[in-house]
């Protein structure tokens, strides 16, 4: 297939346009076949490394799966083991792999922006897709969740799509919010207690609703969000049984969604807290889907990326 779309770096959904987004789309979805991905030869001799200094199970394996489809040697760098335990600073460290010919760095970082400073800073000699910074964005997990609701609804703009749960501390809504605004849609609900809110929503093209049957009520999309403990401070993290009573998905909250509304999670879940077991594994869950949409979209990505 004729690879049309070249970008240099993918740091953020808002570098994007429509047109680019509904490309990945398309390249995606044509990467997958009934029981697997397309085998290419795109990214022969070159290679990607997979950078992560924050933990991952389906964005960094889905990276290094996507690589290799493409044809490229893939190089896993975790700074456990590496000489970041020696005090090597992130900008040697990626001086370093640049300097051994890896010019595709896939990065995920806790510090928000850091993705975006190394693309400024490493930019004429590699290219940067960002795996997630901090909480401010996770593009490459917004364009998946894409893919799979394209795959059940074909149009984006009539839909109704419902985020629930930690909105303060989520990179994903962010760009998941970016990239359905981007794309046209114009009913995004954020369904959170006000602890979990950031200050700036109001600034969001989103209503916010404080109870799930308001949130859920005829959507489309059903989008449920872990708990970011790990970016909470101690006292912020709310008492988690009255929390899965009113923000946890349950069975009984579908009713208020259209009869054909999908379920998603970007996954890890926290099943008996943000989702109940009944709709993690109910037929509307989309969840296994889209880890699978996951390595075709990073396929995409990856041979989107040109220098
Ligand atoms: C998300 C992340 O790391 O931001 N996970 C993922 O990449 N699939 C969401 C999360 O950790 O809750």
């Amino acid at each position: 297939m004729q690879n049309t779309l070249t970008i240099p770096h993918l740091v953020d959904i808002k570098s994007l346009s429509r047109d680019q987004i509904i490309s990945l789309i398309h390249m995606a979805n044509n990467y997958l076949t009934h029981d697997g991905y397309q085998q290419l030869t795109l990214l022969d001799g070159k290679s990607v490394a997979t950078v992560f200094y924050e933990n991952s199970t389906r964005t960094r394996i889905s990276f290094q799966l996507a690589a290799r489809q493409l044809g490229a040697q893939v190089i896993d760098f975790s700074q456990l083991g590496s000489s970041v335990q020696k005090g090597e600073s992130l900008t040697d460290t990626i001086a370093t792999l640049i300097a051994m010919g890896i010019d595709r760095l896939v990065v995920r970082h806790s510090d928000e922006g850091t993705v975006a400073t190394l693309a400024n800073t490493f930019g004429n000699k590699a290219h940067f897709v960002n795996a997630g910074d901090g909480a401010s964005a996770h593009p490459t997990q917004a364009l998946l969740d894409m893919l799979t609701i394209w795959q059940h609804k074909s149009h984006f703009e009539p839909l109704r799509v419902a985020i629930v749960g930690d909105i303060l501390y989520s990179r994903v809504a962010r760009s998941q919010i970016n990239a359905l605004h981007c794309l046209g849609v114009s009913n995004i609900r954020v369904i959170a207690p006000s602890v979990l809110l950031p200050q700036e929503i109001e600034t969001w093209p989103v209503t916010i609703c404080d109870n799930l049957s308001d949130g859920l009520t005829d959507a489309d999309v059903i989008i449920c969000l872990r708990m970011q403990k790990e970016r909470m401070p101690l006292d912020l993290f709310p008492d988690v049984n009255s929390y899965h009573q009113s923000f946890g998905v349950k069975a009984s909250d579908l009713a208020n969604a259209k009869p054909d509304a999908i379920v998603m999670h970007p996954g890890p879940m926290n099943r008996g807290i943000e989702i109940d077991n009944t709709v993690a594994d109910s037929k509307q869950s989309v969840i296994l889907q889209q880890v699978r949409n996951g390595v075709a979209m990073r396929m995409a990505i990856l041979a989107a990326i040109a220098m």
